[in-house]
């Protein structure tokens, strides 16, 4: 069936639906606890635009009685393209005030790649003073083979070699608002990432 039969806008293929995602993000939010108990004092850090969606519904499926708190920083890696720029930039760092020493980071974001931009704001945040990072991610992309060490502590699914975007991932600026995950039809587009 055509992209488009399904809602989706032109150039786009279906990829990992909204109820797949829900479902995925209730298992993740129960191993958050286990993970980080609350006397590491656990701090989620969202990093910004990709990771919006994602990180408001997990946070939300976490139990009411977990203490967590919640900060935001922004980074770019890609400009307006479908490559990265090899170059991660912190466009927005966590508020001033907030004090990581001795802390445990869930850090989330959209997706793993080459983990050059969790390679970079982990060292990052550990500079600021976290004592320990745990890297949460909703997409994986082809996972053992990323050369920056970066392994995640809980990702959603993995991906392949796919543009994906949807649920807050974007090309060029666009399509962060679909309810769901979709490829980018290569043949359609030439061009970004972040
Ligand atoms: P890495 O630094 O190579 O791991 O890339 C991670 C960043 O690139 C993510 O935070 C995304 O913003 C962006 N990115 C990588 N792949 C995609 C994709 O398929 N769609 C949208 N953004 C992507
Ligand atoms: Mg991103």
């Amino acid at each position: 069936m055509p992209a488009r039969a399904r809602g989706l806008p032109r150039g786009l293929a279906p990829l990992i639906s909204q109820a797949q995602i829900y479902r995925r993000l209730s298992a993740m939010a129960r191993a958050i606890p286990r993970r980080i108990p609350v006397r590491e004092r656990p701090i989620a850090i969202v990093v910004l635009q990709g990771a919006f969606i994602f990180a408001a519904d997990l946070l939300r499926r976490l139990p009411s009685t977990y203490d967590i708190d919640v900060a935001f920083l922004r980074c770019q890696s890609y400009g307006s393209g479908t490559k990265s720029s090899g170059r991660v930039m912190l466009l927005q760092d966590i508020d001033s005030e907030i004090d990581l020493r001795g802390r445990t980071v869930l850090l989330i974001d959209d997706i793993l790649d080459s983990g050059l931009t969790l390679k970079f704001l982990t060292d990052h945040l550990k500079r600021r003073g976290a004592k320990r990072i745990r890297v949460c991610v909703l997409l994986h992309r082809n996972p053992g083979s990323n050369a920056s060490g970066i392994v995640p502590d809980l990702a959603g699914f993995p991906v392949r070699s796919e543009f994906v975007v949807g649920y807050g991932l974007d090309y060029a600026g666009r399509y962060r608002h679909l309810p769901g995950l979709a490829a980018l039809v290569r043949h359609a587009h030439s061009g970004k990432k972040q």
